[in-house]
């Protein structure tokens, strides 16, 4: 479903992504660890296209991405939904319009369109919204204001709209970080369910290695820009997460295959 191989990234002269060698296959649940600066957020936005790596490739469902062709960036991000640490809603328009803000593709484009009202969208589009707010359990909430939700609402809310493009992966990036831990509980559930259900791709960055043990089976780490671990959530001891979050260079990471 996802391969990535040999990536690499500098920013301004420093090594971001290391040459980082990864496959993830159709309906896997991968939880993304690491230090912060590590480079997770940078491997998922080269995924989805926004970051343009130096040297390597990428296929998503088979298909190399392009960084230089408009439509082959494009065609992958229909493929991803994409789950932010802040939501990243519009904040002052309602439930629904957010949700079916998802089947414009990409939310910034249609910025503009989304202060029209639900009128602008399809009978089918609606009624799609409708469906997903119930999947999410906010059926009630479809025409209430993003800013009068909670957290946890609002990543309910983000979710749908993720959904709404019918994505065949979903890259959230530190889903929960802004959530108490009954609501990032909630979430990490919801998550897991759609993976589950839908069969849809996840993969997670995450920094609470409680959610990681509760419900994934596979983690990567990445530190200093390399995958230093790769396997079965039940290898992730003490003296391996030592080693991801030790910024030593004394210390040898440890490359493990994902035996799962
Ligand atoms: N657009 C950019 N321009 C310059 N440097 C960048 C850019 N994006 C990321 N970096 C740098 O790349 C490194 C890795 O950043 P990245 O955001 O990928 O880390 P991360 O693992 O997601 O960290 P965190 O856990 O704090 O979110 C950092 O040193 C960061 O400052
Ligand atoms: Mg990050």
């Amino acid at each position: 479903m996802v391969k990535v191989a040999n990536l690499r990234k500098r920013f301004n002269g420093l090594e971001v992504l290391a040459g980082i060698n990864l496959r993830v296959k159709k309906g896997e649940a991968v939880a993304l660890i690491g230090p912060s600066g590590s480079g997770k957020t940078t491997l998922i936005r080269t995924i989805n296209g926004f970051v343009i790596p130096d040297a390597g490739t990428i296929s998503v469902g088979g298909e190399e991405i392009n960084y230089r062709d408009p439509e082959s960036l494009r065609q992958i991000r229909k493929k991803i939904g994409m789950i932010y640490q802040l939501f990243n809603l519009v904040e002052r328009t309602s439930v629904q319009v957010n949700v079916m803000a998802g089947a414009l593709g990409r939310l910034d484009r249609g910025l503009s369109l989304l202060s029209s009202t639900v009128g602008f969208f399809t009978r089918r589009e609606r009624e799609k919204a409708r469906e997903l707010l119930s999947f999410v359990g906010l059926e009630d909430k479809a025409g209430e204001r993003v800013d009068r939700l909670s957290g946890g609402q609002k990543q309910r809310v983000a979710i749908a709209r993720a959904l709404m493009q019918e994505p065949e992966l979903l890259l959230a990036d530190e889903p929960i970080a802004n959530l108490d831990p009954k609501a990032s509980r909630k979430i990490m559930e919801l998550l897991l369910r759609i993976n589950q259900e839908k069969k849809i791709t996840l993969i997670a960055v995450l920094h609470h290695l409680d959610s990681v043990r509760d419900h994934f089976q596979r983690v990567v780490a990445l530190k200093e820009g390399a995958i230093c671990f790769d396997a079965a959530t039940r290898k992730l001891n003490d003296h391996r997460i030592q080693d991801i979050y030790t910024v030593d260079e004394e210390i040898e990471c440890i490359a493990a295959q994902a035996g799962i």
